[in-house]
């Protein structure tokens, strides 16, 4: 079991662009970073949905699927997937989501399930290694979230899914992460016309 952080990022280190809001959950001028999500068939097969191309890039995300066992989210993700994932949300896990706005937890169909956790982090963490059995804990963002984790140095590896593109303004995943350095080993790195995977794990 290790804790994992997998991303989406702009070339110039944005996860998200400007004026996020329920009807822009990417923000301005983010649809490079997950519109090339849209057409791999192992996200299609999660949404309920057929088709789509089984490449590399797809055999990487069902990589992430099959080895995440429970996920940590912010509130602002959640509340801005909410009604896209619908009834039969694509985590297949139990979903533990930051928030200092308490709500009872869902238990949706597939094994999807969203608990609010108001104690902070560490207690999303515990509650999420309990959860995930032998596989892995992932903190899916956002970007919040994930520089939360980043700063207590609580990530054993970190998946960024570079993108061709410049976004030019929004959520940087890397400021505000605490100053001093950090060293990573590159694990591997899959380079595909739709993005560049890169993958390091945290020496401690
Ligand atoms: N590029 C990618 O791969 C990727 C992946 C995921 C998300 N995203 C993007 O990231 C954006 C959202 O990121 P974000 O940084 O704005 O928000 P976020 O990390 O999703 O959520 C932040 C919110 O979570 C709650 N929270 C976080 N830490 C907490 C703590 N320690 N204790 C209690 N509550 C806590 C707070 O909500 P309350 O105070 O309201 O309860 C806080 O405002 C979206 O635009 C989404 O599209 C991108």
């Amino acid at each position: 079991m290790i804790v994992t952080a997998d991303l989406a990022i702009s070339l110039d280190g944005y996860v998200a662009g400007p004026g996020v809001a329920p009807d822009n959950p990417g923000g301005d001028g983010a649809e490079p970073l997950f519109e090339w999500i849209h057409g791999l068939a192992s996200w299609r097969e999660r949404q309920g949905m057929t088709g789509g191309e089984e490449n590399r890039d797809s055999e990487l995300m069902r990589e992430w699927f099959d080895a995440t066992g429970a996920v940590v989210m912010g509130r602002t993700m959640y509340d801005l997937g909410e009604e896209f994932w619908g009834d039969n949300p694509p985590f297949r896990t139990p979903v533990l989501v930051l928030t200092h706005r308490p709500r009872p937890t869902l238990v949706k169909e597939g094994g999807t399930t969203f608990t609010f956790v108001t104690d902070g982090i560490h207690d999303a963490l515990d509650r999420a290694r309990d959860a995930a059995g032998t596989r892995n804990v992932d903190i899916a963002g956002g970007a919040s979230t994930v520089r939360q984790y980043l700063r207590e140095g609580l990530v054993d590896e970190l998946q960024l899914h570079v993108v061709p593109a410049l976004i030019g303004a929004g959520l940087r995943l890397f400021d505000d992460v605490g100053a001093g350095r950090r060293d990573l080993e590159p694990v591997r790195v899959v380079d595909t016309p739709l993005a560049t995977h890169l993958k390091y794990r945290f020496t401690k």
